[in-house]
């Protein structure tokens, strides 16, 4: 197939099988060309950066639904946008939403600029982002290259170079098929196709539009695409967190500003340390003298290591902490709601 067999063919397979997503005003073929509205598009974004297109939805309709427009988002209060944040993870993009949110309100009038290369200028707005803004928004003609579309052009051209060192090559194999015409949907044609055809496993070949170019598929084995580095191994850390109680409130601490999960509030916990804690040990750490029980664990996976909570629970008093009603801790996140959940239930 010519690169522009491909084009019509994946976006023929759009036009039909496009995601309804909450952000999508569809495929412009059906749509008169309705442009999407470029605070929806960047909010998804980022969002979809951090996690799958079903964890995301409800987080974009409930950001959406508070905070309408990107001056309104601009106008809230940091903590209540961290608060909404929480589940997502990765508490710096909430920083940069913010940040980039403001200068869209009070350097744009409000307005999100209408190119790459002004989006990119925008604090905390990556080159992902700026690509996939201006192609989906904005219908220029960028290169919009996430994970999904690597991995469809890793099969596409049966790449033999490994990851992360096939990028550039991948990058620009996706480069040679974008062209002036409907470039938001075939950004989105690739991802679609890559998110429920060319899946990271089993792929469903049987029901993809580009079979007849897929030099991956030749081989037999499109699903051994990409090529990966042998795997760097997660290193594990080791804590304890409290779960102090008085009553129906759970005691909490706001974490330092900077470093992971900065200004979150948060369980007190000890250390992360690469040894496990001894009973001892926790016992030793912990922030207040209280009889303090073993409680189970929880595991929890961040993007650069595992951590392995143990959890001591006590009924008791403390200074200096924010004491919080269990129904008001689900805006922790997500290692912290684990571990209040899993502490408070576990029998002791
Ligand atoms: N993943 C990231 N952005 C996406 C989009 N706009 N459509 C589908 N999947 C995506």
């Amino acid at each position: 197939m010519t690169p522009e067999q491909i084009r019509h063919s994946l976006l023929s397979w759009y036009d039909a099988h496009a995601r309804d997503l909450p952000w999508r005003t569809g495929p412009a073929a059906g749509q008169g060309g309705v442009r999407s509205d470029p605070y929806r598009v960047w909010l998804s974004e980022v969002m979809l950066q951090q996690t799958t297109v079903p964890h995301a939805a409800p987080y974009f309709l409930k950001f959406t639904a508070r905070w309408p427009t990107v001056s309104d988002l601009a106008a809230a209060p940091d903590d209540e946008v961290m608060a909404a944040w929480a589940g997502l993870g990765y508490y710096a993009r909430a920083r940069n939403l913010l940040a980039c949110a403001r200068a869209v309100a009070n350097e744009h009038g409000g307005v999100f600029p209408d190119t790459e290369a002004a989006l990119r200028a925008l604090p905390g707005l990556g080159p992902y982002t700026a690509a996939a803004v201006a192609a989906i928004a904005f219908d220029e003609a960028t290169n919009v290259v996430d994970g999904n579309v690597e991995r469809v052009m890793a099969r596409l051209f049966a790449v033999e170079t490994p990851l992360p060192a096939a990028k550039p090559e991948l990058k620009a194999l996706a480069a040679a098929l974008v062209r002036d015409e409907r470039p938001g949907d075939w950004a989105q044609a690739l991802m679609d196709l890559g998110a429920t055809v060319c899946r990271p496993r089993s792929p469903l070949c049987d029901r993809c539009p580009l079979t007849g170019a897929c030099a991956g598929l030749a081989t037999g084995a499109p699903e051994t695409y990409p090529r990966k580095s042998a795997k760097a191994v997660r290193p594990r850390r080791h804590g304890v967190a409290y779960i102090l109680t008085r009553g129906e409130a759970v005691a909490l601490v706001r974490r330092p500003p900077k470093g992971l999960l900065g200004g979150m509030l948060g369980l007190p916990t000890s250390d992360w340390r690469a040894a496990p804690w001894s009973d001892e040990e926790a016992r030793a750490d912990a922030p207040v003298q209280a009889r303090w029980r073993s409680a189970g664990e929880v595991e929890h996976v961040f993007t650069h290591f595992s951590l392995t909570l143990r959890l001591l629970r006590a009924e008791g008093e403390a200074e200096g902490v924010i004491w919080t009603a269990r129904r008001d801790i689900e805006a922790l996140p997500s290692v912290f709601l684990k571990a209040v959940r899993a502490g408070l239930s576990n029998l002791l």
